[in-house]
């Protein structure tokens, strides 16, 4: 037998809504295996900010770490909640896991199941995976003001990148390209304007395609690479780009395979010095947080991605299973609320109606 020791990390608005449906799911699908699992819950966010003042003490996050892995859900205040600094809770919580656990690879599969409504008319078979960078680019706070306010102020935010940092991260996109049936890898960037990341990627790529040459490699400036995306996501087979754009695209490629609740993630320490965390793509959702009516499926297909990080597979393909299913058999129900959803999944792996 074995027992899984998870953090788990529910945050704000629709953040422990989502993760609630997930935990049950995740559950289920282990449930008459000889694999238990066990939860340690963290309050922290916007909410837990308010009452105490902490957004990641040096103390919680070495307790954090001592977990095989994280399900986390979503952070963030509510707009206008004038109480918390924008982006403080985002910065030195949620990147701050991210930085100090070592997130290099931050996941994002995209598939359109079978019977999912696409905002797109003809969206054909859509199943990607975009390999974001984690831990470098424009998101490490590498900038600065001066003369700020008056009319000559200068705000620079520059976007870091390491040959180490994008080497690593490349060659796990030409591993995850030859691992999968069509053995295609797509750079997005954009070196017709960033020209020195922009070559550093451009290099790296060439460099290790070299080593992988079953893999056949194209390359998309990021404002094209948007209009594929909408015109012919299936076209796309593995994306490997840099922290903002990764970003951007994952909310875009969302949106045209059925929507941000279905969109899941996994931030992965790839050489398992810290544990890695699953979350959805999406974020803390304030204008339908409390109505019970925010989808569960990210949060759910993000504890699947979880299951396959620690060799479940077998239970990570029951979770994607049951929601595939359970997508199929939205078309004309109606919306349903987030516990129906998790009701209908958990049933489906426990071969009930619950
Ligand atoms: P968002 O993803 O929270 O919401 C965008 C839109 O998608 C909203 O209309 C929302 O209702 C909808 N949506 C999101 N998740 C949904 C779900 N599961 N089911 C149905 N609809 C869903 O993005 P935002 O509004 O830009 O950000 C809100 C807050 O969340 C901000 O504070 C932002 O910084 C934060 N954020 C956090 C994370 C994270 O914790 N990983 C990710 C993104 C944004
Ligand atoms: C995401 C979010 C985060 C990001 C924010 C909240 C820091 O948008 O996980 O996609 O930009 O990475
Ligand atoms: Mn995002």
């Amino acid at each position: 037998t074995r027992n899984i020791d998870l953090a788990v990390i529910p945050g704000d608005g629709i953040g422990p809504e989502v993760v609630a449906q997930a935990v049950r799911v995740l559950e289920a699908s282990l449930h008459g295996s000889d694999t238990g699992v066990s939860l340690t819950e963290y309050s922290l966010g916007a909410h837990h900010w308010l009452e105490t003042g902490e957004t990641l003490s040096a103390e919680t996050l070495e307790s954090i770490r001592s977990h095989e892995a994280i399900l986390f859900g979503a952070v963030g205040a509510a707009p206008g909640d004038t109480r918390i600094p924008s982006g403080l809770i985002e910065r030195e919580l949620l990147l701050k896991l991210r930085f100090s656990l070592d997130h290099c690879v931050n996941l994002r599969p995209s598939r359109l199941y079978p019977g999912t409504g696409s905002p797109l008319a003809e969206p054909g078979d859509i199943d990607f995976v975009v390999v974001r960078e984690g831990t470098e680019g424009p998101y490490v706070g590498n900038g600065g003001v001066i003369r700020q306010g008056t009319e000559h102020e200068i705000a620079t935010e520059v976007s870091l990148n390491t040959a180490h940092g994008v080497a690593r991260v490349v060659r796990d996109a030409f591993e995850r390209a030859a691992a999968r049936p069509r053995k295609k890898l797509t750079l997005v960037h954009k070196h017709n304007v960033l020209v020195h990341a922009g070559h550093l990627w451009r290099r790296t790529v060439d460099a290790i395609a070299a080593e992988f040459p079953e893999v056949s490699v194209d390359y998309l400036h990021v404002d094209a690479a948007t209009i594929f995306m909408v015109s012919d996501p299936a076209r796309f087979d593995v994306i490997v780009t840099d922290n903002l754009f990764g970003d951007i695209l994952t909310d875009l490629a969302g949106a045209v395979t059925g929507g941000i609740g279905l969109a899941a993630s996994g931030n992965i320490n790839l050489d398992g010095t810290a544990p890695s965390m699953f979350e959805p793509v999406h974020g803390s959702a304030p204008d339908i947080a409390g109505k019970g009516i925010a989808d569960p499926s990210a949060a759910i297909l993000s504890a699947a991605l979880l299951l396959h990080h620690l060799g479940l597979d077998a239970a990570a393909e029951r979770i994607e299973a049951a929601v595939e299913q359970d997508v199929q058999s939205r078309a004309g129900q109606g919306q349903r609320s987030t516990s129906e959803v998790g009701d209908a999944i958990v049933g489906a792996l426990l071969g009930a109606t619950v």
